[in-house]
């Protein structure tokens, strides 16, 4: 496992960005038709861009919080954190037992691995701290959810991991929308905590 040194954004680390990209070269998205692989790179651009123009800007503003994961001096990905609430239909809050049509969460509001290092486990580590992070915050605040928004053909990646499609879905027009997705974080962590012990 690659040894990774998560650092918060800040003036000091920012020149690390420099060089980082994370969009998917012809090899990779092999057995993908032309118009999926420019869909797919276009919304990696998006990440990438995000992160140069945007991302210690909306920091400075309080919008989001970005995270840097560092491995020998280089940065292979980022993650960007929000706070959020989700809205929850009947059935979903019946099954959980929540009073309350909407659900205070922490949301990976963009996660990005360096192309020549997907698929390495990194995204995982990003999430697994995204986890972390929330238990600190609920130690001052209410959090019952990570949460996101991703393009279809990453919902199986984050199924995976075990996020669920939000029944309620903001209604959008495009028909290449992002999907609402949630993970229960307290079972998230019991099922860890139950694969440890087995
Ligand atoms: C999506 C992304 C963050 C995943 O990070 P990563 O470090 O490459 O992923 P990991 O190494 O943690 O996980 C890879 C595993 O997920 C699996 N996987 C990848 N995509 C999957 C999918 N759509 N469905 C199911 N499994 C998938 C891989 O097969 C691999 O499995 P393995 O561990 O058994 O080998 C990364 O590929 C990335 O940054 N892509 C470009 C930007 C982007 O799309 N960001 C997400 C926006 S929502």
């Amino acid at each position: 496992m690659m040894n990774l040194d998560i650092q918060r954004l800040s003036d000091e680390n920012r020149y690390l960005i420099d060089g980082f990209s994370c969009v998917e070269t012809d090899e990779m998205l092999s057995g993908l038709n032309a118009k999926e692989r420019r869909r797919i790179r276009k919304h990696s651009q998006d990440m990438e861009d995000f992160l140069r123009d945007e991302a210690y800007e909306d920091q400075e503003k309080g919008l989001s919080r970005t995270y840097l994961f560092v491995n020998d001096g280089k940065l292979v990905a980022y993650l960007a954190l929000c706070n959020d609430a989700i809205r929850l239909e009947f059935e979903e809050r019946d099954d959980m037992e929540l009073p309350y049509i909407t659900v205070p969460a922490v949301k990976v509001a963009r996660l990005a691995v360096s192309a020549d290092c997907q698929g390495k486990g990194i995204g995982k580590e990003a999430l697994q701290f995204a986890i972390y992070v929330s238990q600190m915050i609920k130690d001052y605040s209410g959090v019952v959810f990570l949460t996101l928004d991703c393009y279809e053909h990453r919902v199986g990646y984050y199924e995976r991991f075990g996020f669920q499609r939000n029944l309620y879905q903001p209604v959008v027009l495009d028909y290449d929308s992002p999907v609402s997705m949630r993970l229960w974080i307290d079972e998230y962590l019991a099922e860890k905590s139950d694969e440890i012990t087995e």
